[in-house]
């Protein structure tokens, strides 16, 4: 019985890092890997999905804190009766029910490093007492008479920056100069869709470890169509639940559930329908071809597939590819693309 592929023992799985090779993505690791180095707070701005607090995990991984604990609490989700119990703590018998002292957010990062994530939601009764507490480096629990040093590098995140909040009242000015000492953008999906492929395979990795999926041909060019307000999280959830109808690990275009290619782009589905595995992992039917031109093949259809969403707009076809104009000039010669 011939083996099938598998790709990676569940136990080795690792964990979740910020992964892709387009030009942004590099420079977030790079950046991410100087901005571990300090312990200034931390603004990452991105859209819903993105990938912030993977980011914010790997800054804290990559820095002197890693030994200590990583803190990511929403904003958005603390009703705000709780808010001070949550963050600073409480004496024993602060309120009624507070039958026993409790450690707040700081006191738990103590150490370490703590996400505020949607921090612009925080009511401005908050931010005076956020603002204190980073200004002091020092805790006074619900109900307690005395301050207790902390110390915790404050990372915080938000889909719109703070700056925004700033403009429209709903965010102090002094917390913004405070917070937003070094500014981190994650980009969105869409502007890097060259990174698709290798997401898809780490998500599926993460997803069925133990499994071989295959991508049929179609489906990364289907998924490049695709406009991703939900990002990488939306690309998980729409693999998650493709897995559930792939059969024999095979996903195919159908199985994504997004609009037909023919709805989406009325054009010509040249290239697009050719082969598009998971490199590594192709089987059955589709023969197998020299790396090398499996590779050009790719390239040629992600080349393609940019140039007519961008409706051959040079500048902005090598921006989703993650390329420079000359870069994508270069290819085009040597994959023998014309503009048409
Ligand atoms: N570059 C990436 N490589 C691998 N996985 C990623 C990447 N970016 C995001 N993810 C995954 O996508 C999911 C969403 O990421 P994350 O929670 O960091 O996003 P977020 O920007 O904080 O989202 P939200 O705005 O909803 O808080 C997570 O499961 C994360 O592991
Ligand atoms: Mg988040």
């Amino acid at each position: 019985m011939s083996k099938p592929h598998i790709l990676v023992a569940g136990e080795h799985a690792a964990p979740p890092q910020l992964c892709g090779d387009s030009a942004s993505m590099q420079a977030l690791r790079a950046q991410i890997s100087r901005i571990a180095r300090c312990t200034a707070p931390v603004a990452i701005r991105g859209e819903s999905g993105s990938g912030k607090e993977l980011a914010a995990r790997a800054i804290h991984a990559q820095g002197a804190r890693a030994g200590g604990p990583f803190v990511a609490v929403n904003c958005g989700a603390i009703p705000e009766a709780l808010m001070e119990v949550e963050f600073f703590g409480c004496r024993a018998g602060a309120y009624t029910g507070a039958l026993h002292e409790r450690q707040g957010l700081f006191q738990a990062a103590d150490g370490g490093s703590l996400l505020l994530d949607e921090v612009d939601d925080l009511p401005l009764a908050m931010q005076v007492k956020l603002l204190r507490v980073l200004q002091e480096r020092r805790v006074c629990k619900l109900g307690g008479s005395s301050d207790e040093a902390v110390d915790v590098r404050i990372l915080c995140a938000s889909q719109q920056g703070l700056a925004r909040g700033v403009a429209a009242g709903t965010f102090r000015q002094d917390l913004y100069y405070r917070l937003n000492v070094i500014e981190l953008a994650v980009p969105a999906l869409r502007e890097r869709l060259g990174d698709l492929e290798v997401l898809c395979r780490t998500i599926l990795l993460r997803l069925a470890p133990r499994l071989a999926v295959m991508l049929a041909p179609g489906v990364l060019a289907l998924l490049a169509r695709h406009g991703f307000p939900g990002n990488v999280r939306e690309l998980e959830n729409l693999l998650e639940r493709a897995l559930a109808f792939a059969d024999g690990g095979v996903i195919t275009p159908d199985g994504l559930g997004l609009p037909s290619p023919a709805a989406v782009l009325p054009l010509k589905p040249v290239a697009l329908e050719r082969q598009l595995c998971l490199p590594g992992m192709g089987k059955s039917e589709a023969p197998v071809v020299p790396l090398a031109q499996y590779l050009c093949q790719a390239e040629r259809e992600m080349i393609l597939l940019a140039l007519r969403q961008s409706r051959y707009h040079r500048a902005r076809a090598a921006q989703q590819l993650g390329i420079s104009v000359r870069q994508l000039r270069y290819k085009m010669q040597k994959l023998n693309l014309q503009e048409s």
